[in-house]
């Protein structure tokens, strides 16, 4: 069909049956700045607006049930309101939501993570990813006394003034508005999977700690080469810079003891969020006892006040978070989650570009472990009508920017139209989610793949 003869086209729909959504955009934009709360929930012409969840659905203000494939931005590897973790935190309330003191949760919840992540000897707590990779950079400097950070192209550690240089496309650009240059001097950018280039960094010798998404770019955006992660820990040993390990995403997901248990690497530290305070605000940074005892106090001369890398945070540790985190983490304990999850993931991977290949518009699914990627705009070499882990042919910088491209925009209001509420283009599984929602996200994008055919939006 020539998209002159559409009557309908999707943004209309979506203009239409989301109106109250549009309402409260309109609201917030009065008092909140751009009217979103995260930069990633920005989406054109206006965001959906969320009333209730449970499970793996959501409710919108409209009345819409959306599948929903954000859960918490990843963090509700068990859905919305969990049984035990929504009844952890119920019991929590009403013992207390703030001690100002230690309390036996958060021992328990550190336990749990030194039980489960290879790589934790000692844990300390924050109150987000952002604050995790913040804290374990200042661990890498202070233990090695050395100043650089050096982090790859396209991998996100979160907004803090050390992680944005390089993250989003184009990758060369060395400014970010608000950062220092100085601060951003202080911080190297190397390409993804390119070994030779950080072998070339690291033998200048200022680099203190080496930071990276297992996953590669934005949980898999920039799949990384099989071999890359075990020579980085190898370079870095090398070097003597400290490996980190962003598993913020990857953390309780990719395997109970995260990326680093399921290819076998072990870094030195690993920063965590999302999953390990059960969907609840909280973070966390582990490794081993030497690198981690740079924040402990010490009655050595000189200790606290010239060597000792200062920690504070009011709610670090928080009980509620630790409630939750406890009883998330006791359950991630038996990898049948992760490999529930997973196998999801692959079947919907599978299925999108079954139907991309049958529609044969340019787009793309990919992805590793439980997540899935989708790219609109351009075919990619190895096209197949099967699982992806690596799409070919196509530059590392539109495979993490595509999500936010005007194509995938209207590929996720299409989504919405039907009912899926993707999360940049793509999304997380988790144990409440079954076959009937992927079978209902391949006919939506069935739907959607056309419609926009229709309206001719692939040219
Ligand atoms: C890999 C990674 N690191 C760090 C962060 C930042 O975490 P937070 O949003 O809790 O500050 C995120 C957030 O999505 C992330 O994906």
């Amino acid at each position: 069909m020539a998209s002159g003869t559409i009557t309908q086209t999707i943004l209309d729909d979506y203009q239409r049956e989301f109106a109250g959504s549009h309402g409260l955009h309109e609201r917030a934009r009065q008092v909140i700045s751009g009217g979103i709360t995260h930069d990633g929930r920005f989406l054109r012409p206006f965001p959906p607006y969320i009333a209730k969840a449970k499970g793996a659905h959501k409710w919108d203000v409209d009345g819409h049930q959306l599948i929903d494939y954000a859960v918490g931005h990843g963090s509700l590897i068990f859905g919305h309101d969990d049984p035990e973790i929504s009844a952890a935190l119920k019991g929590q309330v009403s013992e207390g939501t703030h001690f100002g003191a230690g309390h036996l949760g958060e021992i328990a919840w550190a336990e749990q993570i030194v039980k489960l992540v290879p790589s934790a000897e000692q844990v300390r707590f924050t109150a987000s990813g952002t604050e995790s990779t913040l804290l374990a950079m200042r661990v890498a400097r202070g233990y090695t006394e050395k100043t650089t950070i050096l982090k790859f192209e396209g991998h996100f550690h979160g907004w803090q003034d050390y992680a944005l240089k390089g993250e989003k496309p184009p990758f060369e650009k060395t400014s970010v508005p608000g950062i220092p240059r100085e601060t951003l001097s202080t911080v190297a950018v190397v390409p993804s999977n390119d070994l030779a280039m950080l072998e070339e960094r690291l033998v200048q010798g200022d680099v203190a700690g080496v930071i990276l998404e297992p996953s590669g770019a934005s949980w898999a955006t920039i799949p990384l080469k099989e071999d890359f992660l075990g020579r980085v820990r190898l370079l870095t040993q090398k070097y003597n810079a400290v490996l980190i390990f962003d598993e913020v995403i990857t953390g309780f997901r990719w395997a109970p003891g995260g990326a680093q248990q399921r290819f076998d690497i072990t870094p030195d530290l690993t920063t965590m969020a999302k999953i390990v305070a059960g969907g609840m605000p909280g973070g966390a940074i582990a490794g081993s006892a030497d690198l981690m005892e740079m924040i402990a106090f010490k009655d050595e001369a000189g200790w606290n006040a010239n060597r000792r890398v200062p920690q504070a945070g009011t709610y670090n540790a928080n009980p509620l978070a630790a409630a939750a985190g406890l009883t998330c983490l006791r359950k991630c304990e038996d990898p049948a989650v992760q490999q529930y999850c997973d196998d999801l993931a692959t079947q919907l991977r599978t299925g999108l570009n079954e139907v991309f290949v049958e529609l044969d518009v340019p787009a793309v699914a990919w992805g590793e472990s439980s997540i899935f990627h989708i790219a609109v705009g351009k075919k990619a070499a190895n096209r197949i009508a099967g699982d992806l882990h690596t799409p070919e042919g196509l530059e590392a910088e539109y495979l993490k920017g595509s999500g936010g491209n005007a194509l995938a925009q209207t590929f996720e209001i299409g989504m919405l139209v039907e009912g899926v509420h993707l999360f940049h283009s793509g999304g997380f599984f988790s144990t409440a989610h079954t076959l009937e929602d992927i079978k209902k996200t391949v006919e939506a994008t069935r739907t959607v793949g056309n419609r926009m055919r229709n309206e001719g939006l692939f040219g």
